[in-house]
């Protein structure tokens, strides 16, 4: 029998799986807390599509072994998801549990060890309690940081005996955007020396949390803590030398204010510069930085999807106004870019190798991972052939394009470990609720029937031969 050759071949035990969330998933079902955006569908359903909100999502707390098993079918050996802060944990000062929440969690995490799938755990994935931010400020306060770091104990304790690969934050710099800057995470507020503030205690929660998860156990036993970042690169519209500094500022701002911190325990000298000589650099103490200097990672995800690109400003800043990152540069739209209609989101494959090589070459080429690469799409439905099976073609192609990236900075010494897609079943996307779905797997919301698409039985194909051709 001719064997097949693979042409795409990833390195042994490389992770072929998929990331979701516990609020993107779960349902509110049995949870005692909110989280903010709990709240905020509360009080304004207009701003989810079509009114849909976090109460079911993909009713992942009722159905999660069939759930599992389904993830199992398609071949993915690993999954990442969170733990909500808001179910865990009853009272946030003492971090004492809720015990109903404990038992779901562990079923959870065995169902996906009997399923031979490794559980990634993540511990905040834009999920804050909303008593805290009332009562406190949020991520503002140094207080949070505390709680946050006893739940986080709680979770190490709890289950660092079976989860041996945690995360502290998915994407922390959009927290500070949604939240700060640009309005799309409730409170919605548009305070630039706020968000720099938050940008810091974020970098500082992170830090405290894998001194926490040193101490642990788990960690004795030879778990490993990382971080999620989204690492979407800046490139200049042109090499112009006022083109090329806005870029290198996005840079600066959007990626390396939590890559540098993380990875080699510092802030960048330049960002600081510039946050210092417009009166907005956060406050800090040198025993919080020291923290910071000693608390770096054990590895790196990574979430691609689109790239940024930055034009020098056509109209000056306005002074008179509150401080902005975009004091510094203008969005480029590049005339021909390819777009994803759905999301809005440019398609870039390009850039999972510059993202690859910049680790490789400014980050120690420490061990990470794609921890989301995806594609949104509306209308699926529409796909759906006469058997009932969902081609979703345009999704195998988009990650067979990344994935031809990613496999050549391999080749050329990037130390990616594995690949993770957004997402294994469509779940409920924030205010977008279920317009785009992203998953091998979908979801009827009407009846919670889960069906897996084309794209679901390629990726069983790519794991079982660990690549494509
Ligand atoms: C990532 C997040 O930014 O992108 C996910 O970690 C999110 O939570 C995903 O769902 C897709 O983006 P969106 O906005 O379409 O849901």
């Amino acid at each position: 029998m001719a064997v097949l050759s693979i042409k795409y071949k990833f390195p042994e035990n490389f992770w072929w799986g998929a990331a979701t969330s516990g609020p993107q998933t779960e349902g509110r079902f049995n949870k005692k807390h909110a989280n903010v955006f709990d709240h905020w569908f509360d009080i304004e359903k207009e701003a989810f599509f079509n009114g849909i909100g976090p109460n079911v999502a993909s009713n992942f707390y009722n159905s999660y072994k069939e759930d599992i098993k389904l993830m199992a079918d398609i071949g993915l050996d690993s999954l990442r998801t969170s733990i909500q802060w808001t179910r865990l944990i009853k009272d946030f000062e003492t971090a004492e549990v809720d015990e109903e929440a404990v038992v779901f969690y562990n079923r959870v995490i065995d169902e996906l060890i009997k399923n031979k799938i490794i559980p990634v755990i993540n511990l905040q994935h834009f999920d804050l309690p909303v008593e805290l931010y009332d009562k406190y400020g949020g991520w503002e306060s140094k207080h949070v940081i505390a709680l946050f770091v006893l739940f986080a104990e709680k979770c190490f304790e709890l289950f660092g005996d079976r989860v041996k690969n945690w995360i502290t934050f998915n994407e922390p710099m959009v927290i500070v955007e949604g939240q700060y800057l640009y309005q799309f995470h409730y409170p919605n507020l548009v305070d630039g020396k706020k968000a720099v503030q938050v940008l810091y205690n974020l970098n500082l929660a992170s830090a405290k949390v894998i001194a926490a998860f040193k101490q642990s156990k788990c960690a004795k036993q030879g778990g490993e803590i990382g971080v999620v970042l989204n690492l979407t690169p800046a490139y200049p519209r042109s090499q112009a030398d006022e083109d090329v500094k806005a870029a290198a500022f996005v840079e600066d701002f959007f990626n390396k204010s939590f890559l540098d911190p993380a990875v080699k325990g510092e802030f960048t000298p330049s960002l600081v510069q510039t946050l210092q000589a417009d009166g907005v650099l956060w406050e800090s103490t040198p025993e919080e930085l020291m923290i910071i200097k000693n608390n770096t990672i054990d590895f790196l995800g990574v979430n691609y999807y689109q790239p940024r690109r930055a034009k020098s400003k056509e109209v000056a800043w306005d002074i008179e106004k509150s401080w902005m990152p975009n004091k510094y540069f203008d969005d480029y739209e590049m005339p021909g870019r390819r777009m994803n209609p759905y999301r809005g989101w440019e398609i870039y494959p390009q850039a999972l190798y510059d993202i690859a090589i910049n680790i490789r070459d400014y980050y120690n080429n420490i061990r990470w991972y794609v921890s989301e690469n995806g594609m949104g799409v509306e209308g699926e439905e529409n796909y759906r052939n006469a058997d009932g099976l969902i081609e979703d073609i345009y999704r195998i192609d988009f990650y067979e394009e990344h994935l031809t990236y990613l496999h050549k900075a391999i080749q050329e010494g990037s130390n990616c470990f594995g690949f993770h897609a957004w997402t294994p079943i469509d779940c409920w996307s924030w205010s977008n609720a279920y317009k785009n779905r992203y998953g091998y797997i979908a979801v009827d919301l009407a009846t919670q029937i889960k069906t897996i698409k084309k794209s679901g039985y390629w990726i069983k194909n790519v794991a079982k031969n660990n690549g494509f051709s």
